[in-house]
């Protein structure tokens, strides 16, 4: 077997700030009900998915099938999903007439290294059918042998960069984001650099998982989205950053934090169009695009101050350090508490459930 030579300690200029871990108040255990939402929503997706194109081989009974969840974080959510795609896949081993011998899998449970992993383990479902393996390490590096995966599934976690676009971390730049922590609504220049960041993110987790998906093996993602046509600025998780951002403002205006710290601070997040993905899955080249369709409009309210720090905490803590965490998110509580939720006409929360076979 060649083993990968990328590991993530020697990615240096990645950046790695996984959910808060552990199950106190702020952890993402308890605090992910927005993206159970989203995976609710793909659940008929993913079974269709599945039922219509996993070419399953009944092999040799020591064959397994071997799924992995990309950003996993901790649970719920990861094993609701796995346990989907295993139920699917049974449904469509049954249906083909296979009853003898059972179907055995392998789900390997993968995320940043730095990912609450003890937690993982400790709350597997203990009903469970299948393997399991904790994988550490960035979806933005070669993370498993060559063809070795016959399901990928990765939801809630691509909108993630591998960093934010280096043009961001000059403050002599046109591309200083002052006053503002994500490309929503900025200038022009600074939603393409972000673009240009995401098209090249893409094309590395692409190409990885293109080497390790088995011939006629399948990728299912879930992402944040917005609406072809549209310039980057309109990026449907602008309103849901909006009152972080503005609590910000707020605090280096009063000089709680400093007004250049503010400036080279910027969320390493992207949702592209249908259109956009579209074409890096083509220029790639390994991939049969199943589907690529915008989920259905859903009213998306804004996140609650504890599912705004169960996911920001941590990239926040490292660039202003601990101190500001309890008055920020409180100020944050402050602005959302009986806000209404943003409209479905400013395209908030987008999802996009892209489907991709591996060529044979
Ligand atoms: C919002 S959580 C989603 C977790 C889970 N998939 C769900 O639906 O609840 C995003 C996860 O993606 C992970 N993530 C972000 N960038 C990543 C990367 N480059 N490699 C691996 N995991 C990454 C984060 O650490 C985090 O656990």
């Amino acid at each position: 077997m060649q083993q990968t030579n990328m590991k993530e300690g020697e990615m240096g200029d990645q950046e790695s700030f996984p959910m808060t871990g552990g199950d106190g108040e702020y952890s993402y255990t308890k605090n992910s009900s927005p993206q159970k939402r989203a995976a609710d929503r793909a659940k008929p997706m993913l079974a269709e998915a599945i039922g219509e194109n996993l070419d399953i081989v009944p092999g040799s009974p020591t064959k397994s099938i071997s799924i992995a969840d990309l950003g996993c974080s901790v649970g719920n959510n990861t094993f609701i999903a796995v346990k989907n795609i295993i139920e699917a896949i049974q449904e469509k081993y049954q249906k083909q007439g296979h009853t003898s011998s059972p179907l055995e899998f392998q789900v390997f449970f993968s995320d940043h290294a730095s990912n609450d992993f003890n937690l993982l383990f400790l709350s597997l479902p203990t009903d469970r059918q299948y393997f399991v393996c904790g994988v550490p390490g960035s979806f933005y590096t070669r993370l498993f042998p060559k063809a070795s995966l016959n399901v990928i599934h990765c939801s809630s976690a691509l909108h993630w960069l591998s960093k934010v676009p280096p043009e961001l971390g000059d403050l002599k730049s046109p591309c200083c984001n002052r006053e503002k922590i994500f490309y929503a609504n900025a200038p022009k220049e600074i939603g393409e650099a972000y673009a240009a960041q995401y098209e090249r993110d893409m094309e590395t987790f692409l190409g990885a998982r293109a080497q390790e998906l088995a011939p006629g093996g399948l990728m299912v993602l879930l992402i944040s989205g917005r609406i072809s046509g549209t310039l980057p600025g309109k990026s449907s998780l602008g309103p849901q950053f909006e009152p972080l951002e503005s609590s910000l403002v707020d605090m280096a205006n009063e000089g709680i934090i400093s007004k250049d710290k503010l400036a080279l601070f910027n969320l390493p997040m992207y949702s592209p169009s249908p259109e956009e993905i579209e074409k890096i899955i083509e220029r790639n080249g390994n991939y049969i695009a199943k589907k690529i369709e915008k989920m259905p409009d859903r009213t998306f309210g804004l996140f609650k101050k504890q599912e705004c720090r169960a996911g920001f905490e941590a990239l926040i803590k490292a660039h202003f350090g601990s101190e500001i965490l309890d008055e920020l998110f409180d100020r944050y509580e402050a602005k959302v508490t009986g806000r209404p939720p943003p409209g479905v006409a400013e395209g908030i929360g987008m999802g996009i459930f892209i489907l991709l076979k591996r060529k044979q």
